[in-house]
This record gives structure tokens, sequence and C-alpha cells, in this order.
């Protein structure tokens, strides 16, 4: 065999390579040219017919070529895997309006929303919403209360006090006092927030609980409009229809004084657990604002009355959510936040 048929089926068996158009015609090829019988294989049977002295010029040129195709195999081979990325990153359709993963955020606490929530309907009525200090003095949160610092009803407010003889506001009632020297009376406000008390903590007492205060300013008030202006209240928040009755209950700056419960929602007033078997449901204290404390805050008692009451937070989001241990509330677990997403 000629040098210059060598260079024939050379060419042919590269451009047979260069020919293949996928992975599978490449593999055809190289069986045709490497394999047993291939074409490029069959080229070494040919030296017996070589003269011996130019047999290994022969033998090395065979593999010369053998080596060329070897090569051009190869080459094609990773120019088709390169391809095929290639075309795989030009295919990929992007949809850039695609919703993104949503970082994992925080979530409201339940007393948080019940409060908002109150806001909201307090407003609708035409309330003020009020913030006030939670570090407070005497006069506020007991003197102008109508509570001296002799009465018997300091005993029901164990208080924490500061070094410099201020407190931490045993109730949201001092309120009412900042809000009568401030607005001009006829008005109505509420004034939610964290309270205080130095207690035995168990499922049902907490050292910081939350309040919800309401109170009304105008002329010719009575126990009447305080009546009805709590059932409305009630229902509202409820959002249903409820009956409630008022229990003589007594609070020094308010005069009458009531405890007002809401018939048993669960058991329509029956009895079942949640009211201990009783239908009804103590809910928070109201009254008439006592004449002494319209006098501290500069209302004379003869032009303006008022009512106000102190509702629970706490007691409402425990009820409303089936909470049994006040100790739930303020403790933190996010095991237990993470419910109220
Ligand atoms: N301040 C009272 C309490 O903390 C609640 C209350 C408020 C009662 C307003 C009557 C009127 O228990």
């Amino acid at each position: 065999m000629e040098q210059s048929q060598l260079e024939e089926v050379k060419s042919a068996a590269l451009a047979q390579v260069m020919a293949a158009e996928d992975e599978s015609a490449l593999r055809d090829a190289e069986v045709a040219l490497l394999g047993k019988k291939g074409t490029v294989s069959l080229l070494s049977r040919g030296i017996s017919q070589v003269p011996p002295k130019e047999r290994g010029a022969f033998g090395r040129a065979v593999n010369d070529v053998k080596k060329a195709v070897v090569e051009a195999l190869t080459h094609a081979r990773e120019g088709l895997r390169e391809a095929a990325i290639q075309s795989e990153l030009d295919d990929r359709s992007f949809d850039v309006t695609l919703p993104g993963i949503r970082p994992t955020g925080g979530t409201m606490h339940p007393l948080s929303q019940v409060q908002e929530r109150l806001e909201e309907t307090f407003i609708a009525m035409g309330y003020h919403v009020l913030d006030y200090l939670e570090v407070e003095d005497e006069f506020h949160n007991f003197e102008a209360l109508n509570i001296p610092a002799d009465h018997p009803a300091r005993d029901m407010h164990d208080t924490f006090w500061t070094k410099d003889r201020l407190l931490l506001r045993t109730h949201t009632s001092p309120g009412q006092i900042r809000a009568m020297r401030t607005l001009e009376p006829p008005f109505r406000a509420v004034f939610p927030g964290k309270v205080f008390r130095y207690e035995a903590i168990d499922a049902s007492h907490e050292h910081t609980f939350h309040q919800l205060e309401g109170l009304m300013i105008d002329r010719h008030v009575s126990v009447a409009h305080l009546n009805s202006s709590m059932q409305i209240m009630l229902s509202q928040i409820f959002g249903q229809e409820l009956t409630i009755r008022l229990r003589p209950g007594y609070f020094p700056f308010v005069e009458p004084g009531f405890e007002c419960d809401v018939q048993c929602m669960i058991c329509g007033g029956a009895g079942c657990r949640v009211c201990k078997h009783s239908g009804w449901v103590e809910f928070l204290g109201c009254g008439l604002v006592h004449p002494n404390v319209l006098r501290s805050a500069g209302l004379d008692p003869d032009e303006w009355q008022g009512w106000a009451f102190g509702l629970g937070l706490s007691r409402l989001v425990m009820m409303q959510y089936g909470i049994d241990d006040i100790r739930h509330i303020m403790g933190g677990d996010l095991r237990f936040l993470r419910q109220f997403a």
C-alpha cells in the first residue's frame, strides 16, 4: 500500500468523523473505523504485502493515521458535549415574573391582633385611641382616682415602686385623669396598654398583663347609657348580638360601680365548663365616674358626668383563642406564637 493511499484512507476517516452529527452517529463512525473490521484497523493487515525494508515506516504511518482518527473522535465528542450544554443554556427560559421565595417573617402577637381589632372598632364608633406611659406617679394611679394612701383598695393593687417613688401603673385608669385634663369634653376615648402588679404568678395571674380602658364624658350621663354602651361595645367586639348584665362591683373611682357579665357565648347561658356552669362570663369593671375623680381632673360634676370601663385584654385573648394559661401570653415561646400567623 502506497503512502498516498494511506492519506486517502485517513482523510476519508476524518471526514466520516466530522460528518457525525450526534453521539450515536459518532459511535457508529468509531466502530466503522477502529472496530475489529474497521477501515483503519484493516490497514495493519496490509503490512504483509509491504517489502520488509519498508515495513517499519509503513507501521509508523498506519499508527499516525490511527492516532489522528482517535484524536478526531475525542475532539468531536467534546464538541458535541459543549454544543449540548450551550443549547441548554440558550434554551432555558427564565421567567422573571415567577414569585420569589418569601423570607420567613415574624407574626403579629395575638394580643396585638386583638388590640388592633378593638382599636378599629372603637375608632369606627368615634373614640380617640390614646397611649399613656407605663411609669406613673402616685397621684394619677391612686389619689386622683379616689384611692388615698390609707385606702384599703390599695391592697388590691400590689405595686412595683421605683426608688424615687414613681410606680409601674397597676391599671390603665390613670389615663382617665390624663384624658380629662387634656381633652375638651364631651369626648370618648380608649387607652390600651400594659399594666403591672406585684403578684405571685399562676395560670390566671401574671405580673404583667394588658388592659383596655374606656372613658366617655358628656352631660346627663346615666347608668342607662352605661348599660347600653357596654352592650353595644361587647357585641361589636364579638361580632354578634350579646346579652349582658351589670352586677354591683366596687371600684373607688366609680359610683355606682359594676361588674359586667356577658351571657356565655359557648352554651348560650345554659351552663358549660367555660362559664363554670353559671351561664355568665365576667368581663369587665365599669361604672359612672365618681364626682371626686371628675373634680381631681378639673371638671365640675354638676356639669359633666361620664362612664368608664376597664377590660382585661389578656383575658379576652385567652377566651377568644381558648388559651387556658395566662403565662403563655407573655412567655415568648415561638412554638406558641407561630400558631397565630
Ligand atoms: N381599673 C379597674 C381594674 O383594674 C377596672 C375598672 C376601670 C373598673 C374603670 C371600673 C372602671 O380592675
